[in-house]
């Protein structure tokens, strides 16, 4: 399976920001893994034509369930493509909490973006509540019997980003032991959920990875990449990033 890194600039970046995506492209003209970044939808064509026929790939960080209509401030998965786009990220915590985005809600989503021909990335993952509440693979299993497709399509088309809430933008970091529990009971859900062929389904860790903690996490079975946020700003952070992947 390739690996995949992973980087969501959620509401950060203007076109002066494509000075980063040019540097990162020099640093990795060519990667044994893949490499997306996801930019706010007001970059994703500019960001599609700079790394038009490089090794990086350009993503959503959101997209409707509908292909079209009355739905102001929305964009649909077919816009996403039509921009350039081949990945969408779906039921990220932020939107679970600041647009109160249920799990049907991204399971339809992520029907629709699969429909469109993009590759859907749902996060899941719990809060420090539940956490310490001893909930926390009770949480993503639900989380992940609601949120994903009732068909895999091909194991590619589907990924899985673990996030832990209480790791985002915090510089805090479960154990390498919890995020490998929790990657060990996502692989057995899928694999469950849609037999064998999940084994090839890539799952990332996501929640202030850093070049610092990287290879430690990209270590570990069952993780097959990472998806970035605040260190996926800039090439010099992102970059080593990247590099720690295609060595794990
Ligand atoms: P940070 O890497 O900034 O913790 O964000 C993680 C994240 O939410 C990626 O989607």
């Amino acid at each position: 399976m390739r690996k995949l890194a992973a980087g969501n600039w959620k509401m950060n970046g203007s076109a002066a920001a494509l000075a980063e995506v040019k540097a990162l492209i020099a640093a990795h003209p060519a990667t044994s893994c893949d490499m997306l970044l996801c930019p706010p939808a007001t970059l994703v064509a500019r960001m599609a034509e700079v790394a038009t026929g490089s090794a990086l790939s350009v993503g959503g960080q959101d997209c409707h369930a509908q292909g079209s209509g009355a739905h102001t401030g929305d964009i649909s998965a077919q816009m996403l493509v039509d921009a350039g786009a081949s990945h969408v990220i779906l039921g990220h915590s932020e939107r679970r909490a600041d647009h109160l985005e249920t799990d049907a809600l991204v399971q339809a989503k992520t029907i629709a973006a699969q429909a469109a021909g993009l590759t859907a990335i749902v996060c899941v993952g719990e809060t420090e509540a539940q956490r310490d509440a001893g909930k926390t693979l009770a949480v993503i299993g639900g989380q992940l019997d609601g949120s994903l497709p009732p068909d895999m399509n091909r194991p590619d088309a589907l990924v899985i980003a673990y996030e832990p809430v209480w790791a985002i933008g915090t510089g805090r970091t479960p154990t390498l032991d919890e995020v490998a529990e929790v990657h060990a009971h996502i692989r057995a859900a899928v694999i469950n959920r849609y037999g064998a062929a999940a084994q090839g389904m890539r799952l990332l860790y996501g929640g202030s990875v850093k070049a610092s903690n990287a290879a430690a996490i990209f270590a570990l079975p069952n993780v097959d990449g990472a998806l970035v946020g605040g260190a996926s700003l800039k090439a010099a952070d992102f970059a080593p990033i990247v590099a720690a992947l295609t060595q794990a």
